[in-house]
C-alpha cells in the first residue's frame, strides 16, 4: 500500500504517465570530439552549493517506506551534497531530522487552517536550522488517487486483509518500524491538542488543508518565514509572474507528480513558456516526471536551475534504506555526468537548449482564452 501510494496519480493518472513519457519527446544531440576532461556537474540552488543539481523532493509519509526513512534520506542527501526536503507530513519530525543531520535541510509547508499550527510550523523550521521554506501551492484539497481507496489509505485508514497479509510477510519493514518510535506524523501529533493517535491524525489532515489559501497568505507567510523562499507547483506562466510579484526565491515547475489535477499538461512541457515568462527574473526549479540523469539534462537544457526526485529516491530508500537513497543520487549523477559529456558539455552552465532536440509542436497548440 505504500509503494501504490508513491506509484500513483490521480483519477486516470494522465498526466502521472505524461510527466515522463514527455521527456522521451526530447531527444540529445550527440557532439564528438571536444575535450571530456574536468567535468562537473557542481552548481548552486537558491545560492547553496550542490554537488548536482537534484534535490529530494518533499514526500509525505517517507518513513513509512522505510523505518525512519526521513533520517536515512536526509543523511544520504547531506553526504552527497544536494537538498534534502522534508515534508510537513513526514513522519520524523522538523526537530528529529534536525537532530540526525549536521548540515541544513530544506522544510515543506502545508498551509493548515490551524494559522496556529502554520506559524508554530514556521518557527519550528527556523529554530531546527533549516535553510529554505519550499510552500507547496497546488494542495489546498487532495486529488483522488484510485489505488489509495482501494488499499484503505483514506481518512481514516482501513488497511484491507490483503494489505495486511501482505504487510506481516515484509519482515525487515516490521523489524525496524518495531525500533522506532517514529511511526506517525511527527510534525503534528503532540503539536495539536486534538490529535492523539493515528485515526484522530487522519481525520484532522483531511480537514486541515487551508482552501483558502491565496497570494495574499503566500506574502504574510514569507513575511513570518523571512528567509529564501521557493513557491512550489506552479505550472502557469501567469501563476509564474504572481510569484515573481510576492517576492519568492525560486518556483519549482510542478503539478505534484501528477497526483492534483489529472489532465493538466506535464511540468517538462509547461518549463518553456515559464522560462519565456519569468526565466531572466527568478529561478525556475522542475519536479514532476524526473526518473533519470538524462530527465535532469533536459529539464537543465530547457533552463531549469534545478530539479527534485521523489519516487526516484523512494523506491531506493524502500528497497534499501539510507543505502538505497545514496545508490539512486549514484545512478542519476553518473547518467546526468556521461549524457552531459555526450553532449560536448563539461559544465552545468554550458547546458543549454543547443543540446536537444525538441519536437517543433512540443508544447502543443492548445487553445487559451
Ligand atoms: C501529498 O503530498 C501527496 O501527494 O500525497
Amino acid at each position: 500500500m505504500f509503494y501504490d501510494y508513491c506509484e500513483s496519480g490521480s483519477w486516470t493518472e494522465q498526466t502521472f504517465r505524461e510527466n515522463s513519457s514527455d521527456f522521451d519527446q526530447i531527444r540529445l544531440r550527440q557532439r564528438v570530439a571536444v575535450d571530456m576532461t574536468g567535468r562537473s556537474t557542481a552548481s548552486q540552488m537558491i545560492g547553496q552549493d550542490v554537488a548536482m543539481p537534484v534535490a529530494l523532493a518533499p514526500v509525505g509519509s517517507t518513513g513509512m517506506n522505510s523505518a525512519d526513512g526521513e533520517i536515512k534520506a536526509a543523511r544520504a542527501a547531506e553526504a552527497f551534497g544536494v537538498p534534502f526536503t522534508l515534508s510537513t507530513m513526514s513522519v520524523c519530525s522538523v526537530e528529529a531530522v534536525a537532530e540526525a543531520t549536521t548540515k541544513p535541510f530544506w522544510f515543506q509547508l502545508y498551509v493548515m487552517r490551524d494559522k496556529d499550527f502554520t506559524r508554530r510550523m514556521i518557527e519550528r523550521a527556523k529554530a531546527a536550522g533549516c535553510s529554505a521554506l519550499v510552500l507547496t501551492l497546488d494542495l489546498q484539497i487532495l486529488g483522488q488517487r484510485h489505488k489509495d481507496l482501494k488499499n484503505g489509505l483514506s481518512v481514516p485508514p482501513k488497511p484491507t486483509l490483503r494489505n495486511l497479509v501482505d504487510l506481516s510477510t515484509k519482515w525487515g519493514w516490521i523489524a525496524g518500524m518495531a525500533k522506532t518510535r517514529n511511526r506517525t506524523f511527527g510534525n503534528i501529533v503532540g503539536h495539536i491538542d486534538e490529535v492523539s493517535d493515528l485515526s484522530s491524525l487522519s481525520i484532522w489532515a483531511a480537514e486541515s488543508f487551508d482552501p483558502k489559501l491565496d497570494w495574499e497568505d503566500v506574502k504574510e507567510i514569507a513575511k513570518l518565514w523571512g528567509g529564501p523562499l521557493i513557491l512550489k507547483g506552479i505550472l502557469d506562466a501567469e501563476d509564474a509572474k504572481m510569484a515573481l510579484q510576492v517576492g519568492a526565491d525560486a518556483i519549482v515547475v510542478s503539478n505534484h507528480g501528477g497526483r492534483q489535477l489529472d489532465g493538466a499538461l506535464s511540468s517538462i512541457r509547461m518549463l518553456p513558456q515559464i522560462m519565456d515568462a519569468v526565466g531572466d527574473k527568478i529561478e525556475v526549479h522542475l519536479d514532476s516526471g524526473i526518473r533519470s540523469g538524462q530527465d535532469v539534462l533536459k529539464a537543465l537544457a530547457l533552463g531549469a536551475k534545478g530539479t527534485y526526485i521523489g519516487r526516484a529516491f523512494i523506491y531506493g530508500l524502500g528497497a534499501m534504506g539510507q543505502e538505497g537513497v545514496t545508490k539512486a543520487l549514484e545512478v542519476i549523477h553518473k547518467e546526468l555526468d556521461v549524457s552531459m559529456a555526450l553532449c560536448g558539455r563539461r559544465t552545468i552552465d554550458e547546458l543549454g537548449r543547443d543540446i536537444l532536440l525538441v519536437p517543433e509542436d512540443f508544447e502543443g497548440r492548445w487553445q487559451q482564452n
